[in-house]
Formats: C-alpha cells, structure tokens, sequence
C-alpha cells in the first residue's frame, strides 16, 4: 500500500497505540493496554503490529502463535482512516508474521455483538467456525 509501512510497534508508539485501541473501541475497561501490549512483546512468539501511514500510527494488531494456531487480537483502524484498505493490510501483515514462523492457521475471536465486523472478515477469507469461546481468569 503507497504511503503505508506495517511493522513491530516500538516503546515509543505505545502511546499512540492505546490511544487508537480507545478511540476504535478494542479497549475493555476489565483489560489494562500496557499489560497487553508489554506482555505480547515480552517473547518471540508475538508482537505487536502497527500500520504507519504519513508517520502516524493508523492501525494495529497483535498476533501470536501458541504453538499450534496462530492468532489476532486488537485488529483495529483509526476512525478516521476506514474504509481505505488499512485493516486488510494489517491482516495481511498478520498472516505474513504468522506465516513466516510456519503457521498455517490464523483464527480470531470476534464479540457477538460485533456484527459489523463479520463481513470484514469473510471479505478477507475469514470463515465463522461456530465455536463457543470459554474463558477463565487463573490468575488476577
Ligand atoms: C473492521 C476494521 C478493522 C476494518 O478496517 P478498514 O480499514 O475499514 O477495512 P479495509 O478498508 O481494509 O477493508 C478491507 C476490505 O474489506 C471490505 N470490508 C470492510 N468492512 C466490510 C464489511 N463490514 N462487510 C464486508 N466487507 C467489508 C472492504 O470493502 C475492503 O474490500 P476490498 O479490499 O475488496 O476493497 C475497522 O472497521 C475497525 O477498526 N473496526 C472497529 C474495531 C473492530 O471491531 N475490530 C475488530 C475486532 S474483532
């Protein structure tokens, strides 16, 4: 994409980072940015994607592998830039990550109330697997 650069986030984007979260509504008042965003790039098996355009940081998403599929979190564009090919390029950039550490699989979890979003996602290839996420919090 002209104008548009993707890579790992630096110390120095995060506050750009969380501010985007925010402002298109990815952050959740129970989940603390800076624990996800310092845990995600405390290893090798994920990090932190950013889309940079005119300097600015204008998407995001975290990707990971847990040693059997990989995965997308906080797949997010600045409000201001939709609809002009940024979330599929940070996908894209997810898969690449994913892809070039010998993952085949890239599932994501989308809320049920986020019907919007659905149909991004079967654009890009994405298929509804009908599966019921269970969750538990094992340590606070
Ligand atoms: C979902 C989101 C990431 C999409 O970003 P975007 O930059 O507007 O998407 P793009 O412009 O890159 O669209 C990529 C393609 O998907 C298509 N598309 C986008 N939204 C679509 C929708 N709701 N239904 C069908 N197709 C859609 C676009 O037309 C485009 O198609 P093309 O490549 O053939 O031109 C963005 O709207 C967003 O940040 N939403 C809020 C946060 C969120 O809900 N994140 C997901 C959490 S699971």
């Amino acid at each position: 994409m002209t104008g548009t650069t993707i890579r790992a986030m630096r110390d120095d984007d995060a506050e750009a980072v969380v501010a985007l979260w925010h402002a298109a509504g990815v952050a959740r008042p129970w989940n603390d940015p800076a624990r996800d965003l310092a845990f995600a790039r405390r290893d090798p098996h994920s990090t932190v994607l950013v889309a940079e355009r005119d300097g600015r940081v204008a998407a995001t998403a975290m990707v990971g592998e847990d040693g059997h599929r990989g995965w997308a979190y906080y797949v997010a564009v600045d409000p201001a830039h939709r609809g002009s090919g940024l979330g599929g390029a940070i996908m894209a950039g997810a898969e690449d990550w994913l892809r070039a550490r010998g993952v085949w699989k890239l599932q994501l979890l989308v809320r049920e109330d986020n019907t919007a979003v659905k149909g991004f996602y079967e654009h890009l290839g994405y298929r509804d697997t009908r599966t019921t996420c269970f969750q538990k919090v094992i340590e606070p």
